[in-house]
């Protein structure tokens, strides 16, 4: 084969057979295919797209390029959420102790935040000690002690998506149906759970910036996973603005535990959580409904097992859990500011992005892989979109590391921040159930 023959074969928009993808994906892991043939491959895609039968095959080529977890030594029902990220999502350290208090193993490779948007590793780290590097061994013991882990991606899962991925992101390639679709799919192929449910995310902090556009890719992602003989499920939910109150990495901890400890005022993110446990319950056959899925997830959070499943895996992974049942003992920022509202109104848009970034500048994210974080520094929402306030009235609370930082954030607050006379009709949180 020959790669030139094969990169005008798409560009052309002809069809690459199973072969084909499977020789292409080999040559990009061994590194015989320099990275100016898999650029103009990965445009050629781009452009003219990839039919259903090639989207699986490259999945799969993808999936095969390294490592498979094999968890068929860990009894129940396995299975892993996965989010299109976006500001302030905390689902997974909400949803997964849940999900293992009522006895599902939740088998998380989970990534760090880059840019605007957060990661599940950075947020557990506000832990001092927490360990996110488990051997595979370590990861399938505490996955059959605890019922619960959640580690970095392994070094060798997916290795072709690694190098792929590298170069859709410096080559304008990343929004690409079937390049997403492949690249997700196979990182949750690779770490093989039973039940697969996928939160895509809609608006302006999202990747798909519409209800539309998410829906397409949802609906590819399920079909990708069905195929390959996962049972999985989908919902399209809003990231227009961020999720729930708290954006930065321990504030975000905190919110969450404050969420398993049943005080409800993030309603978005139980009520995320509820939907996506709900497709892992129904899916799994552990419940009837969604009303009885409901059910048992609430009375996980009442009785505290959610809460203390979580102090379990703090504990299991090198953390103190006191700060599971005290947040006062998170790390916490020097400085505390309030933004005050310029104007009497409603909330009209939070730009979930550019709230992303203002954490991001603060020293709660990363511009580059070896940046290092301040898990401190943040925003806590006050006012969400659709609420009324008054001139003067605190909009947010900017965390810093020191009065420049909280005085230069809370400007750039209320640019992100629209404030309007009329009130807003808001589209629903969840936007789509995808099945
Ligand atoms: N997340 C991934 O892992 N891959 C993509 O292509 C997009 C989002």
């Amino acid at each position: 084969m020959n790669m030139v023959d094969l990169i005008e074969k798409k560009r052309d928009g002809g069809e690459l057979s199973t072969q084909e993808i499977e020789w292409i994906i080999r040559g990009c892991t061994s590194g015989e295919i320099p990275d100016y043939q898999l650029s103009a491959l990965l445009m050629a895609i781009c452009i003219r797209g990839m039919t259903e039968r090639e989207t699986f095959d490259l999945t799969m080529a993808m999936l095969h390029s390294g490592d498979i977890l094999d968890l068929s030594s860990v009894a129940g029902l396995k299975a892993d959420k996965h989010s299109t990220g976006g500001v302030g999502d905390k689902t997974s350290l909400v949803l997964c102790p849940i999900m293992a208090s009522l006895g599902v193993k939740m088998s998380k490779m989970s990534g760090r935040g880059l840019g605007h948007t957060g990661g599940t590793l950075d947020k557990l780290e506000s832990f001092p000690g927490f360990r996110c590097n488990l051997s595979g061994e370590e990861f399938l013991g505490q996955l059959r002690e605890q019922s619960f882990v959640i580690s970095g991606q392994a070094a060798n899962l997916c290795p072709a998506d690694k190098i792929l991925y590298a170069l859709r992101d410096v080559t304008g390639t990343v929004p690409s149906v079937p390049l997403i679709v492949s690249s997700i799919m196979s990182k949750k192929l690779a770490v093989g759970a039973d039940v697969i449910v996928l939160d895509v995310k809609t608006g302006s902090g999202g990747f798909m910036k519409n209800d539309e556009d998410a829906e397409i890719l949802a609906r590819e992602l399920i079909k990708v996973g069905r195929a390959a003989g996962k049972k999985v499920g989908a919902i399209v939910t809003d990231m227009d603005e961020p999720l729930g109150y708290a954006v930065g990495n321990a504030l975000e901890v905190a919110e969450a535990i404050h969420v398993l400890q049943g005080k409800t005022e993030a309603a978005h993110l139980l009520e995320l959580c509820l939907a996506l446990g709900s497709l892992i319950l129904t899916e799994g056959g552990l419940a009837r409904d969604e009303g009885e899925a409901r059910d048992m997830m609430l009375s996980a959070v009442q009785s505290g097992k959610a809460l203390d499943k979580f102090a379990a895996l703090v504990k299991a992974q090198g953390g103190d859990p006191a700060a599971v049942y005290n947040t006062d003992l998170l790390p916490k920022a020097g400085c505390v500011l309030e933004v005050p509202a310029p104007q009497s109104g409603y909330v009209r848009h939070l730009a979930a992005s550019d709230i992303g970034r203002i954490c991001l500048h603060l020293g709660g994210g990363r511009e580059t892989l070896d940046s290092v974080i301040d898990p401190t520094v943040g925003i806590v929402l006050q006012k969400k979109v659709g609420d009324r306030v008054e001139a003067g009235e605190s909009l947010a609370q900017i965390h810093a590391k020191d009065r420049a930082s909280d005085e230069r954030a809370a400007e750039a607050y209320l640019q992100a921040c629209t404030i309007t006379a009329e009130k807003p009709v808001l589209p629903p949180f969840i936007r789509r159930r995808v099945i």
